[in-house]
């Protein structure tokens, strides 16, 4: 189970709560959570600063992944604009060589380290050429350990092992009950090919904790409404799915959470589950979901009530 860092961040989710959020990444250790993962985009800096202070004397305690190739305050090529607090942000895609050693320095300041143990290009581009030659001069020098992709497709795994001669570490990608891209492409060849997949949102952002209705108002600066998701018309079509999944893991005396975090973990090829986790009940129960059995049977019942409801959109 991983501390998925983004929500603490302050960014996308609403304003920092860096109380709750230190009280979450304690909570988490406390529990036996020892991954972290971030990005120097979650709250511009922020998740990374909050994780670097927290574990603070414990980096040893920790496994820490991070991101590149997302950049505001240098050129690259157009992203997203967004809004951070009050101003708006032109966020980049940077890949060359030299923007991504100077992100590495700058993510280890934050994260108060002298290492990352697993870095990741966060929305690759091909040519993946000057990626490749920046991670591996970074592992080279001990500053990563491990090296991952995000966000990618089989072909640029296959340019990634051109090029560097062994396939990413890790790749993270989205997955959950009713976000299955992956399945076509992508996992048939990482599990041929054995790359852990580290499952990222298996929660929906939240809609399938059951908590978010069709009347939800997102408060100020929780941009999740903007997602196709957390369309209203959405949410009340999956409303039965998530009833139908809440008796299921009732019969496992577990949440609807506990229990789409157990069928993510269920799925052959995926290594983890990275679960944002925002406050210390979170960490507690997420971390739970990994003693749960689920059935074989039960997890092609899930996926089954889910298929109708797939939805790979934003
Ligand atoms: N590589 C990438 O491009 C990428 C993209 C997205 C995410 N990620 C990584 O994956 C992590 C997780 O993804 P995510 O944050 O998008 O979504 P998620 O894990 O699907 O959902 C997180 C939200 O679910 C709710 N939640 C979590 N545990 C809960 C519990 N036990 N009980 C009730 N509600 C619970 C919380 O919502 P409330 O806040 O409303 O309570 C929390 O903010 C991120 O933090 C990040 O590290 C990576």
């Amino acid at each position: 189970m991983w501390f998925g860092a983004w929500g603490i961040g302050g960014w996308y989710w609403g304003p920092p709560r860096d109380q709750e959020s230190t009280s979450a990444i304690e909570a988490a250790l406390q529990s036996g959570i020892r991954a972290f993962d971030t990005a120097p985009v979650y709250g511009f800096g922020h998740s990374e600063e909050l994780i670097g202070q927290a574990l603070q004397g414990r980096r040893h305690e920790a496994f820490i992944a991070t991101k590149c190739s997302l950049v505001w305050d240098r050129p690259g090529d157009p992203f997203f604009t967004t809004v951070h607090g009050e101003r708006s942000v032109d966020v980049r895609r940077n890949l060359s060589r030299s923007s991504i050693l100077q992100e590495c320095e700058e993510s280890l300041l934050r994260l108060r380290t002298d290492y990352i143990d697993l870095y990741q290009i966060h929305w690759p581009l091909s040519p993946l050429d000057e990626a490749a030659q920046a991670l591996a001069e970074l592992k080279g020098q001990g500053k990563i350990r491990f090296a991952g992709l995000c966000n990618t497709n089989v072909e640029q795994i296959i340019e990634w092992k051109k090029l560097t001669g062994s396939h990413p570490d890790f790749v993270q990608e989205r997955y959950s009950l009713n976000q299955r891209k992956i399945d076509a492409g992508l996992k048939p060849y990482t599990l041929k090919h054995s790359i852990p997949i580290l499952a990222y949102s298996p929660l929906a952002q939240g809609l399938l904790t059951g908590a978010i209705r069709s009347d939800r108002v997102f408060g100020e600066g929780d941009r999740r409404g903007g997602s196709t998701i957390m369309d209203p018309e959405y949410i009340s079509r999956i409303e039965p799915a998530l009833d139908q999944a809440r008796a299921i893991a009732s019969s496992y005396n577990v949440n609807l959470s506990q229990l789409a975090i157990a069928w993510v973990l269920s799925v052959p090829g995926i290594g983890a589950a990275i679960t944002g986790i925002r406050d210390s009940l979170h960490a507690k129960e997420n971390l739970s979901a990994l003693s749960i059995a689920i059935k074989r049977e039960d997890s092609i019942r899930l996926k089954a009530i889910f298929d109708p409801f797939v939805n790979n959109g934003k």
